[in-house]
């Protein structure tokens, strides 16, 4: 019989000759498989005296261990070099230009609703929504809006057809009713959507945005009213101080009444809010009416409140210097590239390259 330290040899020479995987498996085989020269070896042990026996046993373990140990090995170093390999051999080619694509844009509009959303949520309100499509007593009676107004008129109102209840509501107003209608006092809710009237010019146009904003509690009164406004304005345009006006005014549903004016004046052909001694009208306001918190069901003798209506297409031509308002609808992807905003903020230089 061989010497354990010949056999050893022959083994590790073979292993060393093992150059790929396939090789590899073989000689393993060769080893360790069932008629394999180390499970031979073991067969053998039965055979020997029981002197011989004990030291044989040991050594051939950890021959064992050893050639295992290796053959582990063997196999890492396997994979190493196939990664090397590859390394090697695929290149990548960083001069060649990534893929372009086109991303998309946020609408003015949207974008406005969101900023004013998140101006509004810092000192409490949350967001309410009610339909376009209304009916007439929440749009203008609940309102407390008389029968003869003139805004009741097919002129100024698109009422559905077949329809004397249903229009499209012209303003977001009757989402004050909805809300406290559905739960108890106090509210402090804003309702940024969709509006409509029959208009149609630079200024105008026959869809359009309002933000409704309802704050009733034991006790506001037009003092929140106003530190509210003076808050929103300053933190929407980014300005520090800024000038506001209440203008004495009449809607139905509050009273008093105002209209805000905010001071502004026009340098190097833009607009500059805060400032000079021009004065442009945002947003209708007042206290409500007794007569709409009781439609509304809320009692008049221990909550009151204010609320107020802000155009939102007014707010975006303005912040962004954007003065046609019938652009805002009409869907061109050259005029959203342009005036609207990255979902992401994308690097202006990978914008639009596919296109
Ligand atoms: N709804 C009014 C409009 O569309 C705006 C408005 C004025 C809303 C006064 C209010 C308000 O909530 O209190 O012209």
């Amino acid at each position: 019989m061989k010497n354990l330290n010949q056999i050893e040899s022959e083994i590790l020479n073979k292993i060393e000759n093992a150059k790929n995987r396939n090789t590899y498996d073989i000689i393993k085989i060769e080893i360790f498989g069932k008629k394999g020269i180390i499970t031979e070896l073991f067969k053998k042990i039965g055979s020997l005296s029981q002197n011989e026996r004990k030291e044989y046993a040991s050594k051939l373990n950890s021959l064992k261990a050893k050639l295992t140990e290796i053959l582990e090995q063997k196999l890492i170093d396997f994979d190493q070099s196939e990664i090397n390999e590859k390394l090697k051999n695929e290149k990548i080619d960083i001069t060649l230009s990534g893929r372009t694509y086109f991303a998309g844009k946020i609408h003015p509009v949207s974008q406005v609703i969101d900023e004013a959303t998140s101006i509004f949520s810092e000192i409490g309100f949350s967001v309410e929504e009610g339909p376009d499509v209304e009916n007439e007593y929440y749009n203008f009676s609940a309102l407390n809006t008389p029968e003869d107004h003139p805004a009741k008129d097919m002129h100024d109102t698109f009422y559905l057809e077949h329809s004397k209840d249903l229009l499209l509501r012209t303003h977001t107003s009757p989402v004050q009713i909805r809300t406290m209608l559905k739960s108890k006092p106090p509210f402090k809710i804003i309702a940024p959507g969709r509006t409509y009237r029959h208009d149609s010019d630079q200024t105008h146009s026959p869809m359009f945005h309002q933000l409704e904003g309802l704050h009733i509690d034991k006790n506001v009164n037009m003092g929140h009213l106003k530190g509210c406004l003076y808050y929103f304005v300053k933190k929407f345009f980014e300005v520090e101080k800024v000038k506001i006006r209440f203008r004495p005014s009449h809607f139905p549903f509050t009273e008093p009444s105002a209209e805000v004016d905010i001071g502004y004046k026009i340098q190097d052909g833009k607009i500059k809010i805060g400032e000079g001694d021009k004065w442009l009208e945002i947003l209708g306001c007042g206290m409500v009416h007794p007569n709409v918190l009781k439609n509304a069901k809320v009692n008049s003798k221990q909550y009151q409140g204010y609320a107020f209506g802000v155009g939102i297409d007014r707010l975006a031509m303005l912040k962004y210097g954007i003065n046609d308002l019938r652009a805002f609808f009409e869907s061109d992807i050259r005029w959203l590239e342009f005036y609207g905003f990255d979902p992401l903020d994308v690097p202006t230089n990978y914008r639009g390259l596919s296109r």
